[in-house]
């Protein structure tokens, strides 16, 4: 496909029909959408259309080993998908969604192999985004839908930023302006009676144990992460290189000799700051991600702060760690991923 996408406006939050018909029609012909959620903008498949998801693969260049989340607008959705919804999902179903939170279940045998490749499980989500429940209502189907980028690249938060990434690749984008939560949901596989965190995201591990009772952990055995391999490590990067620097009293000493040791290679050099900091560093090189105990606003700006920096021309970003609080465990799970490293 080589023809521009069709980029159609709606209001976030009061959402004009004819373009969520005009979506839910392309998708049910076997098209790619590009639809925002509250986290991060998804291109949507009929995720019962193993074609349809194949094309998912092959525009976004994703490995067919990475499986994709199926999106359902509403909890009778999700019965035809999963073999069972043990109490524990069912649980977490009733307190977080529609939200920012996917679950890992044991899958049914009318999603096709290539959305779960392979997998004996389905990862599930109801998002909250009024646009993204209505084009899944209106589609009448559950949708597969991964991010909206080039595999292994930052996700896209507006629908600028999914043109940058998939223009002339796909069908349709529906533009209803930044995302909300702007770092992808938490993957949390429930296929066991103890709650595993595959991928931290908009539902802070805090809030999970706190739901259930009893300590959710994320999970470490690479093994199983390999089988979530969006988890992998080298993932959601900028072009350039990037290198965290820990919280300390140190931090900012820290920055501000490897921006010099780096000037001095001859390299160009941003930098991503917390607001606290941010003063303190050359101000050319500077991109503010937020206060550094502020998970949520960190979140927030991350990606849109990482694409800032890239279009900078940097050959290094030099990211200030924050804290790993709340939203702040994913926005540092991502700045490690994006330098290569796993958290
Ligand atoms: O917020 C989000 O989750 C966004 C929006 C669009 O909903 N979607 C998203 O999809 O981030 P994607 O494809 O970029 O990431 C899906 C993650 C990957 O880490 C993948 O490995 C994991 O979910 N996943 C999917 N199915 C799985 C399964 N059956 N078992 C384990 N992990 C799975
Ligand atoms: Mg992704």
């Amino acid at each position: 496909m080589t023809r521009p996408a069709l980029i159609l406006r709606t209001d976030p939050y009061k959402v004009d029909l004819p373009v969520i018909r005009k979506a839910a029609g392309v998708i049910r012909s076997g098209g790619l959408v590009a639809f925002p959620t509250e986290t991060v903008y998804g291109l949507g498949a009929n995720a019962l259309d193993g074609e349809a998801v194949s094309r998912l693969f092959e525009v976004k260049m994703r490995a067919l080993d990475d499986p994709v989340i199926i999106h359902i607008s509403d909890i009778t959705g999700l019965k035809a998908l999963v073999r069972e919804v043990p109490p524990l999902a069912r649980r977490l179903a009733e307190r977080f969604w529609p939200g920012p939170l996917t679950m890992v279940l044991a899958r049914s045998e009318i999603v096709p192999d290539i959305v779960t490749a392979g997998l004996d499980t389905v990862a599930v989500r109801m998002p909250s985004s009024e646009v993204a429940r209505a084009v899944i209502t209106e589609a009448a189907l559950p949708v597969a839908a991964p991010s909206a980028n080039m595999f292994g690249r930052v996700s896209p938060t507006s629908a600028g930023d999914v043109l940058e990434e998939l223009d002339g690749r796909i069908d349709m984008i529906i533009d209803a302006g930044r995302t909300e939560i702007g770092i992808e949901s938490t993957v949390v596989d429930v296929t066991s009676a103890v709650p595993k965190v595959l991928r931290p995201g908009g539902v802070g591990i805090e809030e999970l144990s706190e739901a259930l009772g009893a300590e959710v952990a994320l999970e470490k055995d690479t093994n199983i992460l390999r089988r979530s391999p969006g988890a992998g490590s080298r993932h959601y990067s900028p072009s350039c290189g990037l290198i965290v620097v820990e919280e300390g009293p140190e931090q900012v000493s820290k920055v501000l000799e490897a921006f010099k040791d780096y000037s001095a290679d001859g390299l160009s050099v941003g930098i991503l700051s917390t607001e606290e900091h941010a003063y303190l560093f050359p101000e050319k090189a500077v991109c503010v991600l937020g206060p550094a105990g502020e998970g949520g606003l960190c979140a927030r700006r991350l990606y849109s702060a990482l694409r800032e920096l890239d279009r900078d021309g940097h050959d290094i970003i030099i990211a200030e760690a924050v804290s790993s609080e709340g939203l702040g465990l994913a926005v540092m799970n991502r700045l490690y991923k994006a330098a290569g490293l796993s958290s």
